[in-house]
């Protein structure tokens, strides 16, 4: 469910015509729906009532200022996976006490900020980072409290650039070797263990790989209470998919209904990490036809966003709805490659795509984008990346300013003995 929604032949996010916003800020630029975001947050939160939990959103996801701040006012915090994403979470205002830390490659200097700002826990990914931390922590007199990322081996049936927890992944700590790390952890005085982290992937489609992953884990949190070791959180990760095209995931409740029932056994604190599934329908591309083309084999609309702007298409094959900001009655269908201004021929936003033809300066909106679209944009071909605004009812906000091209050489010089 989302509120993007044609009134008459204009699209709408909320109660503001997307054309109107194109007008005020330019294209291309992302756009939010506070109503959407507010709703998946909450039907989220809610399907897990029955346990004891904590909404940590993925901040890789979406890391705008903003919408961090809005999460953490629904009681939420952040998952974070590097020194930047934690600064931004802080400055959002999300409690340190609800934001945990992932990643594989924590630097000493991250380790130190997160301890400094007493975050509630640091996901640990090796034997290597443990000691690094127990050290760091050492030295600022500190103990840092810590969960292992168990890796449980079970096949999310996902991307293979996002799935993260089979055996042959660079993510966690192998669950057969996990015990053993447990120990480790036990012996360093600067570390307290207060968890079990896991997370198997994106974009997952089915309860199946959440069932059959929590089903190991909480075996291993049995043989670890035995050891005497006290687990209080339960971090279970993001990954629950969202329909981008004709995918049928499983709703937030039936995930719940799925999983409660092992989570219940464990007396634990519940850490979620979504990220797609909250803020992934709750967004959109809006860009601007500036050409079309027809070569002797293709038909090309050229369109002022690119993958600097939204990669998943070029990165994944990622499927995104394409509509026009403004129906045209009578449009022959026709089938085109939505493409951007980048120098790339893998840059593109949809392939052998049917849409209704379309014209120069007609603006469309590239759908479900409100996920890894932002966070992953970049400034390649020296493109400033895009604006962000976010509409609440009536009303819209510029909550990131369109880049300027002198931010875009922001501390770059030239040597004067060159
Ligand atoms: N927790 C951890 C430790 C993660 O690595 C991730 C995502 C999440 C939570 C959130 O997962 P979600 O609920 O959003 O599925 N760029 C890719 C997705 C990469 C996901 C990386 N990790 C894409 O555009 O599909």
């Amino acid at each position: 469910m989302h509120h993007f929604e044609y009134r008459g032949e204009d699209l709408y996010c909320e109660e503001v015509p997307i054309a109107a916003l194109a007008k005020e800020v330019g294209t291309p630029f992302y756009l939010y729906s506070h109503a959407t975001l507010t709703r998946h947050f909450r039907v989220f939160d809610e399907a897990f009532q029955q346990i004891p939990h904590l909404i940590c959103f993925a901040a890789k996801a979406n890391a705008n200022l903003a919408i961090l701040n809005l999460f953490a006012r629904m009681g939420g915090g952040a998952d974070v996976v590097s020194g930047g994403e934690l600064f931004r979470a802080l400055r959002a205002g999300v409690p340190p006490d609800r934001i945990v830390f992932a990643g594989v490659g924590k630097s000493r200097e991250e380790m130190m900020e997160a301890l400094k700002a007493d975050i509630l826990m640091f996901n640990v990914e090796s034997s290597q980072e443990l000691r690094l931390l127990n050290q760091v922590a050492g030295e600022m007199g500190m103990v840092a409290r810590v969960a292992l990322r168990v890796n449980p081996d079970v096949d999310p049936k996902t991307h293979p650039y996002i799935s993260t927890g089979l055996k042959q992944s660079k993510f966690g700590i192998d669950i057969s070797l996990a015990l053993e790390e447990y120990r480790l952890a036990q012996t360093l005085p600067h570390i307290a263990i207060v968890g079990v982290h896991k997370h198997i992937g994106s974009q997952i489609t089915d309860v199946a790989p959440f069932v059959d992953s929590l089903t190991r884990i909480a075996a291993l949190i049995g043989e670890l209470r035995t050891l005497g070791i006290d687990i209080r959180y339960l971090d279970i990760g993001g990954g629950l998919g969202i329909p981008y095209q004709d995918e049928t995931p499983p709703h937030p409740t039936e995930m719940a209904e799925a999983v409660t029932p092992i989570l219940k056994t464990l007396g634990c604190t519940i850490v979620l990490e979504p990220g797609r599934v909250i803020v992934g329908n709750a967004g959109i591309l809006v860009t601007k036809v500036l050409y079309t083309k027809q070569t002797p084999t293709r038909h090309f609309v050229i369109v002022d966003a690119g993958m600097n702007d939204l990669i998943r298409p070029s990165l994944y094959g990622s499927y995104h709805a394409i509509q026009p900001v403004r129906r045209q009655e009578g449009r022959e269908p026709i089938t085109v490659d939505v493409v951007g201004p980048i120098c790339e021929s893998g840059d593109f936003l949809a392939k052998d795509r049917e849409i209704a033809m379309v014209e120069p300066e007609e603006l469309l909106a590239v759908m479900s984008a409100g996920a890894y679209g932002f966070t992953m944009a970049s400034n390649y071909n020296t493109r400033p990346r895009a604006a962000e605004v976010l509409v609440k009812g009536d009303r819209h906000f510029i909550i990131r300013a369109r880049e300027s091209y002198e931010d875009l050489i922001r501390g770059e010089g030239i040597p004067d003995d060159l």
